[in-house]
């Protein structure tokens, strides 16, 4: 190597190094950092990953289901259900927005197993009576012998794809 040429060399290396500083600060300035998330974005978060084996997390009285666990999918389509004899509820997707969580004990003899629904009722194929699903304070009680009225209705809350329903009533 003759001189000139390593003396180019020396001073491509020394132009580096003079710029090597401002190389640092610019990824200090662009350092990633983590957003902020709300209680309600962490405990969703939280619930989707106590839910991801089972499709469920149950804490006390409070149950909650992940609507996108196959055991719960569909519940993605209005006029769908879930007969959950896990734990005796019926949940129906009602409408879009609702979800609706009725106790699957039939009023008339409590029957839990041969549900059907209609559009708007439903109905036990035991002996063919049909109930409402609005029984969040009125209703015809599990197997007290009434043949019509309310299914008893439990709490929910959405939370995007998970649903919390509270069984303590
Ligand atoms: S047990 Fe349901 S209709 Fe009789």
């Amino acid at each position: 190597m003759n001189r000139s040429r390593f003396l180019g060399l020396f001073q491509s290396g020394f132009g580096l190094l003079a710029i090597t500083p401002s190389l640092f600060i610019a990824c200090k300035e662009t350092e990633f950092v983590a957003p902020e998330l709300s209680e309600a974005e962490l405990a969703y978060l939280d619930l989707k990953n106590k839910t991801k084996e089972t499709g469920f997390h149950l804490e006390g009285k409070t149950l909650s289901i992940d609507l996108t666990h196959e055991k719960y999918s569909q519940l993605q389509t209005v006029g769908e259900f879930v007969n959950d004899l896990e734990h005796y509820i019926l949940i129906l997707r009602k409408s879009v927005e609702e979800i609706v969580a009725n106790s699957n004990c039939c009023p008339h003899l409590g029957t839990i197993n041969q549900w059907s629904y209609d559009g708007s009722k439903f109905r036990c194929g035991n002996h063919g009576n049909s109930y409402g699903t609005s029984g969040l304070n009125g209703f015809s009680g599990c197997s007290s012998g009434r043949n019509s009225g309310q299914l008893k209705q439990y709490p929910t809350e959405r939370n995007k794809d998970i649903v919390t329903i509270d069984l303590s009533s």
